[in-house]
């Protein structure tokens, strides 16, 4: 094999940036490049990035540090960043400095135009910068790589434009940009010709798609066009902004029988005084009562969210609301946050920011109290027959494999390999934390 052409991309955060690996591994396919995850054999390591909290960030700067010997050994190597990271003006600037042996950095706005960016740094050996501010138009028909043979990620709108006060991606990401519906119905159709069977519908807040286009089309109608692509067979999105969730689109959740009984629906804090200040732009109240009308509609539908502990200004009593609200809700799983500042949000310089003990003790309170819940709401499930979209063989054991239910929990069962792809029917025997466990039907 030509080690020129060897890559190795490692991503960070959200299932968007996920989405841009794949593109950036459809360019270089283009280009010639096969992909390694051995980052010591490859000729090219780019580093897809996350913002929104420190800790990705302190790693990728621990990592591309460790690279420095390997470029000094083999000039040759080429070594880039680009995500969400370096479209922050003074990240940029401070990784000018301090990571002075990359090659290569750009941003969420211009994917596209890799290979170029490639070609000049290999001609004149200098180090290559470009990052732009805004997206426009979402570039369309570019090449995609992608992991799996049944289940695909469609982005269907990028940027977001609620700014809430601690979160930096609509800085990084830009405002809304809703692709078209022909685009996304034209994607959704050649994915369902190549044998792929789950489509997850992207965005940062799925439920605005459409307003920026002024088609007249939203996007429960989006749902509505996407269930009657053959050969899909089930069809997920994230992320649901409550403030957004219309009616109608309870409605087709419940209508429209691809369109699978999960919704993750970020409540972020349960006191009204926090949601204020992170202008979340819905209260407690609002939020119970959204998800009352959603289980009214769909009675088995799992419900995930997102959690913050420790926004600042978070006194113990608002805490405790947090907990009640989980108590109240009991959501079938939660991505618990310990908040963390990022510059030039306005959370950051709010005051009465909570002691990092804190913030700790409340997110140990906080998991076991979900993680309490989970269990039981798994427990419930056992003896039920369930669809499962068989994954891959499980990573204790490879004569089980592992799927996933509609309800996107994670199934654990006997089979052969020859079911990786398929839908089965999986009786649930066993009930944990986090998966279940099961056999055929
Ligand atoms: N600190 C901690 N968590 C954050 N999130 C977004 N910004 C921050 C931040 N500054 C969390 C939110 C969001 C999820 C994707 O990440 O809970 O829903
Ligand atoms: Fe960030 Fe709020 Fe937009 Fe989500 S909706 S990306 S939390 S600003």
């Amino acid at each position: 094999m030509d080690r020129q052409l060897l890559a190795c991309i490692r991503t960070f955060g959200c299932q968007m940036n996920e989405r841009d690996t794949e593109t950036i591994q459809g360019l270089l396919a283009q280009e010639g490049y096969r992909f390694t995850t051995d980052i010591e054999e490859a000729q090219l390591i780019l580093f897809n990035t996350c913002c929104v909290r420190e800790n990705p960030e302190r790693k990728v700067y621990g990592q591309v540090e460790m690279l420095r010997g390997a470029k000094a050994d083999n000039p040759e190597l080429i070594i880039g960043i680009c995500g969400c990271m370096p479209q922050q003006k003074e990240e940029l600037t401070e990784m000018l400095e301090r990571l002075t042996h990359v090659d290569l950095i750009f941003g969420t706005h211009n994917i596209h135009r890799l290979p170029e960016l490639l070609h000049r740094i290999k001609t004149t050996g200098e180090r290559v910068v470009e990052i732009l501010d805004e997206s426009g138009e979402p570039v369309e028909g570019l090449p995609a790589h992608r992991e799996s043979d049944f289940k695909a990620w469609v982005t269907v709108m990028h940027g977001c434009n609620n700014f809430c006060s601690y979160c930096i991606v609509p800085y990084v990401r830009g405002r809304e940009h809703s692709r078209l519906p022909k685009e996304i119905l034209r994607e959704a159709k050649s994915l369902a010709d190549e044998g792929i069977k789950e489509i997850t519908l992207l965005g940062q807040n799925v439920n605005s798609y459409g307003q920026d286009l002024r088609l007249g089309m939203d996007f429960a109608d989006l749902l509505s066009e996407l269930n009657q692509v053959p050969g899909i067979e089930r069809i997920r999105f994230t992320t649901s902004h409550p403030k957004d969730i219309s009616d109608k689109l309870i409605l087709q959740l419940a209508r429209l029988e691809k369109v699978c009984e999960h919704l993750h629906l970020p409540v972020q804090a349960g006191s009204d005084h926090v949601l204020k200040r992170m202008n979340r732009g819905y209260n407690r109240e609002y939020y119970l009562q959204l998800v009352d009308k959603v289980r009214y509609h769909v009675p088995d539908i799992s419900l995930t969210t997102d959690i913050m502990v420790g926004f600042p200004g978070e006194t113990d009593a608002d805490f405790a609301d947090t907990l009640s609200l989980v108590e109240e809700i009991r959501y079938d799983s939660a991505f618990t946050f310990i908040y963390s500042p990022r510059k030039g949000t306005p959370a950051t310089k709010m005051p009465d920011q909570v002691p990092e003990e804190v913030k700790k003790e409340r997110i140990y309170q906080l998991i076991e109290v979900q993680n309490k819940i989970s269990l039981e709401l798994n427990q419930r499930l056992c003896g039920e027959e369930l669809e499962v979209l068989v994954e891959g063989t499980s990573k204790h054991d490879a004569h089980f494999l592992s799927g996933k239910t509609r309800t996107a929990k994670t199934v654990a069962f006997p089979g052969s390999q020859d079911l990786v792809g398929q839908l089965v029917s999986v009786r649930i025997t066993e009930a944990k934390t986090w998966s279940l466990v099961g056999e055929i039907v």
